[in-house]
């Protein structure tokens, strides 16, 4: 594939905004970029998802990674992708959304469908890059049918939703917001705000190496810990990282 051409270039605020037609994944061109840039691209032609997942990224969609700087103590940063899924949850609600909820860790859902993803990734120290997909006006089920009933969009749910633009723009104003409130008070002053976009259900733990755990889960602690409430009553807390992945049961 010849090299994505950069189209556009835009201050907002704090970040500097790299706009693209088609590349491979807006996360591999924000990798080469500082702290407070990001990349938003019309389409992508590998966009991934967690666990290596396909994720369908057809025109239409807000595809975006933005660089993060992880200052000090990397331990003080480990809730980071919940609160990238707070700063996703409150655009959304900001462009006309309600009802909006969180699944772990931080997959945006009306219901049963799903609205946005988020991907952090890693790839140099000192730095994180969030990767979000929200469909706005794509039709990943043009793409890939069986989303049809596990995918919605923006345009669907609020069709007086502000153009991608302007939701690029507000997004990253509000990654800005969680990032600083994270950076001077810690996660824990995120924490209720948080906890209230779980629905309490009943879910199935894959642990990996085989161990299943199941029991409710409604809450997250200070460290972004998942509680798992067993059915004796016991309370086992388990880290993004420990979770493989979490089936929904109820
Ligand atoms: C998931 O739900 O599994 C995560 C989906 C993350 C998709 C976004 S789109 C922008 C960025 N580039 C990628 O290749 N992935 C993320």
């Amino acid at each position: 594939m010849t090299e994505a051409r950069e189209l556009r270039c835009r201050q907002l605020d704090r970040w500097t905004l790299h706009e693209y037609g088609l590349v491979r994944s807006t996360n591999d061109v924000a990798g080469g970029l500082p702290a407070w840039h990001a990349v938003r691209a019309e389409s992508q032609s590998a966009g991934r998802g967690r666990w290596r997942r396909v994720w369908v990224s057809d025109v239409g969609g807000l595809w975006i990674s933005a660089v993060l700087p992880l200052e000090g103590d990397l331990g003080r940063w480990l809730a980071l992708p919940l609160a990238v899924g707070l700063a996703v949850v409150r655009t959304l609600a900001l462009a006309g959304v309600s009802g909006l909820r969180l699944r772990w860790p931080n997959d945006v859902l009306l219901g049963e469908a799903k609205l946005a993803g988020l991907l952090l990734e890693h790839l140099r120290p000192g730095l994180a890059v969030a990767g979000i997909g929200i469909n706005v006006d794509n039709a990943p089920a043009s793409v890939d049918a069986s989303l049809r009933h596990t995918s919605t969009r923006l345009r669907d749910v609020s069709p007086a939703a502000p153009p991608i633009d302007q939701l690029a723009a507000s997004l990253l104003v509000e990654l800005g917001r969680v990032h600083n409130t994270m950076r001077q008070q810690g996660f824990a002053a995120l924490l209720p705000e948080v906890n209230a976009l779980w629905q309490p259900r009943q879910v199935q733990l894959d642990l990996g190496a085989g161990r299943l755990a199941t029991g409710s889960f409604g809450e997250v602690d200070a460290e972004g810990r998942l509680a798992l409430r067993e059915a004796g009553g016991q309370v086992s807390w388990h880290s993004a990282g420990e979770v493989i992945q979490l089936k929904e049961l109820s």
